[in-house]
């Protein structure tokens, strides 16, 4: 599949990218700018020699891309999205963006009147500024390093998405990641949740050290749950 990643230059756009490469994806990796966009796919590629990275605008990355994925800070999202809706109308849009502050004593989920657009979750937002595209919440608790770095994760994934054929298509692709396993958590509606969880991932990982992830246990009739990170 054609993946095209919005700030694909950045942390986690560069670990969800070297693994999607990696199962033979193609990536448009996209960025505010080209030149950006060149060198993060010369590092992936120098990363990744097999991998089919090509670097693009955003705009032109929307256009290109079979599938979407929004990589970029909150605050980003009410400018960048906007140029790209009618490029991605009808197409899978997944966003990993949570919105985060960081005080003295740790990561916090941001909550009401703080959130982008008066309280919505980012999803939401992404869902209102390109109301054709498909929206699904994925990939926001995973570490980037150990994305980057090719690691088993061990983890699940929550997806959320109005659409159930978004959701089981996501699902479907996070079976490319190593050692992820999708799980089908419901509507958009509770992207919020997912995206504020992330603030309790970066907590444990400062407390304790090394790459939290999230595991769900006790489902019968789920794929087999991911065995244990290494
Ligand atoms: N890092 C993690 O471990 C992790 C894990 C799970 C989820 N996430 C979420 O994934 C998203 C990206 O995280 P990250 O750590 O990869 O971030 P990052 O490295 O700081 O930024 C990613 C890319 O976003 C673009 N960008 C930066 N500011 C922007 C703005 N104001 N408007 C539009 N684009 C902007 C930049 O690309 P260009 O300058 O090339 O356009 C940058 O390379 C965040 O929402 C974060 O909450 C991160």
């Amino acid at each position: 599949m054609k993946i095209a990643i919005f700030g694909g230059t950045g942390d986690l756009g560069r670990g969800l990218a070297i693994c999607f490469a990696a199962a033979g994806h193609e990536i448009i990796v996209g960025s505010r700018s080209q030149e950006r966009a060149d060198q993060a796919a010369e590092g992936l590629r120098e990363a990744l020699p097999d991998g089919n990275f090509v670097p693009m605008e955003n705009v032109a990355a929307a256009s290109a891309a079979e599938l979407a994925i929004v990589s970029i800070p909150w605050e980003g999202i009410e400018q960048t999205i906007p140029p790209l809706a009618d490029a991605l109308a009808g197409k899978v849009l997944v966003t990993v963006a949570n919105a985060l502050k960081f005080g003295k004593s740790g990561a916090i989920a941001i909550q009401g009147d703080e959130l982008p657009a008066g309280g919505q979750s980012c999803a939401h937002v992404i869902q209102d500024l390109a109301p054709e595209a498909k929206v699904v919440v994925a990939y926001n608790n995973l570490p980037a390093a150990a994305l980057q770095a090719r690691h088993h994760l061990g983890a699940d994934v929550l997806v959320c998405g109005k659409s159930k054929e978004a959701r089981d298509t996501v699902i479907a692709l996070t079976n490319d990641l190593p050692g992820a396993r999708g799980l089908d958590a419901g509507p958009l509606a509770n992207a919020l949740i997912i995206e504020g969880f992330t603030a309790l991932v970066i907590n444990m990982n400062k407390r304790y050290g090394g790459e939290a992830s999230l595991v769900i246990t006790g489902l019968e009739n789920a794929p087999a749950a991911p065995t244990a990170a290494h």
